[in-house]
């Protein structure tokens, strides 16, 4: 348990820190040293493929960094950038071919997909020991029933923060605000089989601010910038911010923030992540960490 305590401007001593950054280099630097080892016993290094659709700019952040990181941790990285107009047919016919490619052990198509493009059909054409996103139903069913499988990166990656910083969680209360494919419903498994009483709060939750206030542990995916206030943070407990927008400030400049008011909630937390620098780097992480898992399970014909 590290990380340095915050203070705030009225003077009470606030949150620790969770150093996701610090967290997700010390993962990547086992993954690298694992992938060596995995080259000298099979001659063979995994690869992941990401297909990135249109020029949403964000995603092309995103998929950069991931080719980066691939490369870092010594594995082979294929990048396919295909055009906006790209065919449902297209982008399922690559998905066939990657899923047959020895040379592929990981495979990610990064959404949103542009408009007039099925996500749950694209999804659901990689092959589940392939699916390094968790997205498929044959590994969000596994996870369902708590079978093993692969589990979506950025839950993946809370999780592993959770466990170091909080330890044990049985009988903690988790709330988690947001319920997409993505984090919130994943996520929601985990904890629950961390132990947890898990309460998922969505769109349609009334009073998301009075459930907050009973949990232990929140984790918030929700998409909506510094939703999360500072009041509704029981003293010592647990959040965790996977949210992550760009606003703009004065004179051209931007800044990151996430789901979360830091400063507001800061001082009534005991553990906090930052944004940037808590849950993003560990979502690339989990993704090696995922990538050579299947590599493992694709050439050593082991379970993940
Ligand atoms: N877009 C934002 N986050 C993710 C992710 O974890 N996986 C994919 N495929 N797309 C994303």
């Amino acid at each position: 348990m590290t990380g340095p305590a915050l203070s705030d401007a009225h003077g009470s001593s606030g949150a620790r820190l969770i150093d996701g950054k610090g967290f997700a280099a010390r993962l990547t630097q086992d993954i690298a040293t694992e992938v060596s080892a995995f080259y000298d016993r099979h001659r063979i290094t995994p690869g992941l493929a990401v297909v990135l659709v249109g020029n949403d700019p964000a995603s092309e952040v995103y998929v950069r960094n991931k080719a980066l990181q691939t490369h870092r941790a010594g594995m082979r990285s294929f990048m396919h950038m295909l055009p906006a107009t790209t065919s449902q047919e297209e982008l399922l016919g690559l998905i066939a071919r990657l899923n047959v490619d020895p040379e592929i052990h990981g495979i990610l198509v990064q959404l949103p997909l542009p408009g007039g493009l099925d996500p749950v059909a694209v999804t659901n054409a990689i092959v589940p020991e392939k699916d390094v996103d968790g997205l498929g139903v044959v590994n969000a069913g596994r996870l369902a029933l708590g079978l093993p499988g692969i589990v979506p990166c950025t839950p993946l990656g809370c999780l592993l923060l959770l466990r170091h910083y909080v330890g044990d969680m049985r009988g903690q209360h988790a709330l988690v605000i947001g319920a997409s494919n993505l984090v919130g419903r994943p996520m929601a498994q985990l904890l629950l089989q961390e132990g947890c009483t898990v309460t998922v709060a969505h769109i349609d939750t009334r009073d998301t601010a009075a459930l907050a206030r009973q949990a232990d542990i929140v984790v918030v995916a929700t998409g909506v910038r510094e939703l999360v206030r500072g009041d509704w943070i029981r003293p010592g407990a647990t959040v965790i911010d996977v949210g992550i927008s760009r606003v703009s400030l004065p004179g051209g400049r931007t800044r990151l923030v996430g789901d979360v008011k830091f400063d507001e909630v800061a001082p009534h937390a005991g553990l906090i992540t930052p944004v940037p620098g808590g849950v993003g780097p560990m979502t690339i992480a989990c993704l090696l960490r995922n990538t050579l898992d299947a590599a493992r399970t694709i050439v050593e014909g082991r379970a993940p």
